[in-house]
This record gives structure tokens, C-alpha cells and sequence, in this order.
């Protein structure tokens, strides 16, 4: 089989990685690819912001899969584009990927189908807004409607500075592109769980739980970055918790896709918070987590591509899945200044020894070969991952290896899996 991943983050190494290691593959193609699956596979460039061009790319490849990674492309409308060509390919359809894409879509679904979620109003004008918030108390979720890259939710702690918020979003003054609504939103608190699912539009399979580190500080301080670590292991939720989440999120949520016939294919990622009154919908995902999947695939036994092959022919009520019975922890080494501006090019040190340590893998996210040096080029630089027997052993091993790894300004979280550790999960 031929395999054509677009991405180029450390989910996409990940994705890479995990592909290579099934016997059915033969080639693996990452569009455009970074440093660390340059080193795995061959990389095509493409931009992911323009449809024609990754369909000129798949239709020159002639992939027998295509995996799309990001959230944008799908946004766009890749996969309907490939499906029209006949090339097969795993994720949602563009109208399927607007359970990610649009905010307020999400919410009225969640409304429609009774599944819990903060209570929420979805506003079109300034004016919509002053009246909405008047009937939330502080503190007041803003939320941007379209894709946000991490940046689009604003906490506000009075109605004056949810009302600017508002503003700056319906003006562009803080995404750079003006808002057509947004979404007015309960603050909720609890612990943050990242519940991934596999769909084939009919049937749901859970992945293993994770938890994400948003926030760039220890101790979960400090601005929201694209996720600077994250651990997975199977006491995150108890089974029974599991089947709830199954049972009153995820499958609805696909029963109800396909009953709207817009039919959910790919990764249905739900971000909930675990609250006092149950598990909420925080937000949807039509994919992968990063940095979730780095931690979540070091676990999964199944063959990657028997998987998502079922996925997409609908099969996936026949295929279980097989997961080590461990935990895994991925922490992110980022560019110093993140997720404020920093420096590229820098030359990254240490990647043969920190690669020997037992159970590690280093996944590279914004990184670059430049002659025969890997180099920093992007925010998020790295994923070492690392899967053991145990949650503690996992991070001890993801900390050892990150102590090899050296680049000028380089920063990562110490506090990876805090919250397990001290037994709140
Ligand atoms: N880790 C958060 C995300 O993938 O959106």
C-alpha cells in the first residue's frame, strides 16, 4: 500500500511512524512533512491552505490511502474532493468537519441531540451579545466561531471585557480575520479529558483516554498554547465512566451526524470537563489530537492501517482494537518565547541519544533538515514520547530522553501528568 499523510506536526510523525510499522505498507508520502519524517519517509511539498493543490498532489501520488491530519484541510473539503476522484482517504467530509469548524454548528447539534454541554448562546452582531451576556454570570466564555488554531477562547471575568472580546473578534483585532458569530458560553470547571473516537459513520470505537497541558507554564499558567504534553493511561476513566461517555456522547453524536445525513468518518475527538454534573462537550475535534496522538499510538498494538481501512469501508464493527496495558506520556520541547514570536533555524542537538532510551520515540513537530542537520522551525518543536508499565515510569522515561535533547531557548513543561500524579484523575 501506498500511504499519503498531510500534516506536518508531530501528530503527523506520529501518524507516520505508526503507519510504517503495518506490513501491508510499502511507501508513505508526507505532504509537506517536517525534519523527523523526512527521516522515515519521502515528503512532497504542498499547501495545506489550498485545496487544488493538495488534489493536484493526490491525483499525481495515486495514494491507495490518504490520512489527512489537520483540521484545515478537512475544513476545506479535501476529503469530498478525493472521495469525488475515487482515492480513498480517512476524515470527515467538509460538512461532517463542521462539528470542528463551526463553533455554533456544534453547539446547536449538541442541543438538538441532548448531549451536555455548557450552557451557550450563539451571537451575530455586538448587539446580540450585550443582550446574551447579561444572562450568564462572570466568569463569561467568548468563543470564536471558526478555526482558531488554540486562540480563538477568551475567558473574561466581567460582561464589559466579554463585550470587548466579542468585539475584537467580530472586527479581526484578535484573529486577524472578523468573526460572522460567535458563541457566548457557560464558564464550567473540572478536569479537561481528551476522549478520541474512531467512527465509521455508523459504528464508535474509543481510543485510550489522554489528558492535554494547554497552558504554556507549569502548573497550568500563563497563555494556551497548541498542547505542550500530554500523558494517557487506562485510570484517567473508569470503565464505567467510559461507557457513559460512549453511551450519552460519542454515540449520539454519530447517530446523530448520520440521522442529519452528514455522516461522521475519522476521529471524533470530544474535549470534555469533567464536572460535578457529569462529563460536558467543551468542544468537538474532526481529528486527531495533537499532541494526543503521539501518546495514544505508542500504546495502540493493532495494525494502524487495518484500522483506518475499516474505518473507511465501514467496517470498523468488525475490527477491535489491542492497547498495551501501560501508560505513555508525550512532552513537547517548544521554541523559547512561544507561543509568543521566537527564532528558526536553530540546530537541534542530542536526537540519536535521546532515541535510545527504552520506550522513547521523538516525534518531531516544527522541525526542518537543513543539509544533515535537523533544525528548529516552528513553535512546537518536538514530542518525546515515551510508553512503559506504568505513568511514572513513562514520564521518567520522557524526561530522561528530553535531557539529550539541547537547541538555543528551548523551553518544556517539568509537570507533565501533575494532575494524575497527585491522584485528582
Ligand atoms: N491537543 C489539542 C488539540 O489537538 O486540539
Amino acid at each position: 500500500m501506498k500511504v499519503l499523510i498531510l500534516g506536518s506536526g508531530g501528530r503527523e510523525h506520529a501518524l507516520a511512524w505508526a503507519v510504517k510499522r503495518s506490513s501491508r505498507v510499502t511507501q508513505v508520502v508526507c505532504a509537506p512533512g517536517n525534519g523527523g519524517m523526512a527521516q522515515i519517509a519521502r515528503c512532497a511539498p504542498v499547501d495545506l491552505k489550498s485545496l487544488s493543490a493538495m488534489v493536484r498532489l493526490a491525483e499525481a501520488e495515486k495514494p491507495d490511502l490518504t490520512i489527512v491530519g489537520p483540521e484545515l484541510p478537512l475544513s476545506l473539503g479535501i476529503v469530498d474532493e478525493l472521495q469525488q476522484r475515487g482515492l480513498r482517504v480517512f476524515g470527515p467530509t467538509r460538512a461532517a468537519a463542521m462539528l470542528e469548524s463551526s463553533k455554533g454548528f456544534a453547539k446547536r447539534f449538541l442541543q438538538r441531540h441532548n448531549i451536555p454541554t455548557p450552557n451557550y448562546a450563539v451571537c451575530s452582531s455586538s448587539d446580540e451579545v450585550e443582550k446574551a451576556i447579561e444572562i450568564f454570570h462572570p466568569p463569561i466564555v467568548v468563543k470564536a466561531d471558526g478555526l482558531a488554531a488554540g486562540k480563538g477562547v477568551i475567558i473574561c471575568d466581567s460582561r464589559n471585557t466579554a463585550a470587548e472580546a466579542a468585539h475584537g473578534l467580530f472586527t479581526g483585532a484578535l484573529l486577524g480575520t472578523s468573526e460572522q458569530q460567535l458563541v457566548i458560553e457557560e464558564f464550567i470547571e473540572g478536569d479537561e479529558i481528551s476522549f478520541l473516537c474512531l467512527s465509521d459513520g455508523k459504528h464508535v470505537t474509543p481510543l485510550v483516554p489522554a489528558q492535554d497541558h494547554k497552558r504554556i507554564g507549569e502548573g497550568d499558567t500563563g497563555p494556551n498554547t497548541g498542547g505542550m504534553g500530554v500523558y494517557s493511561t487506562d485510570s484517567l476513566l473508569d470503565p464505567a465512566m467510559s461507557e457513559w461517555i460512549l453511551h450519552y456522547i460519542a454515540v449520539p453524536t454519530v447517530e446523530g451526524m448520520a440521522a442529519e445525513e452528514t455522516p461522521f468518518t475519522g476521529v471524533l475527538y470530544c474535549g470534555l470537563m469533567m464536572t460535578a454534573r457529569g462529563p460536558q462537550v467543551l468542544e468537538f475535534n474532526a481529528r486527531f489530537g495533537d499532541p494526543e496522538t503521539q501518546a495514544i499510538l505508542v500504546r495502540l498494538e493493532s495494525d494502524l492501517i487495518d484500522v483506518l481501512d475499516a474505518c473507511v469501508d465501514g467496517r470498523l464493527a468488525d475490527t477491535p482494537l489491542r492497547w498495551s496495558s501501560g501508560a505513555s506520556a508525550c512532552v513537547v520541547a517548544s521554541s523559547g518565547g512561544y507561543p509568543g514570536s521566537y527564532k528558526n533555524g536553530l540546530p537541534i542537538t542530542g536526537l540519536a541519544a535521546a532515541a535510545q532510551v527504552p520506550g522513547v520515540q521523538v516525534f518531531h513537530a516544527g522541525t526542518a533538515q537543513v543539509g544533515g542537520q535537523i533544525v528548529t522551525a516552528g513553535g512546537r518543536v518536538l514530542g518525546v514520547t515515551a510508553a512503559a508499565d506504568s505513568l511514572d515510569q513513562a514520564l521518567a522515561r520522557a524526561y530522561q530522553a528530553m535531557a539529550e535533547i539541547s537547541f538555543e531557548g528551548m523551553y518544556y513543561r517539568r509537570d507533565i501528568g501533575h494532575r494524575a500524579l497527585k491522584g485528582k484523575s
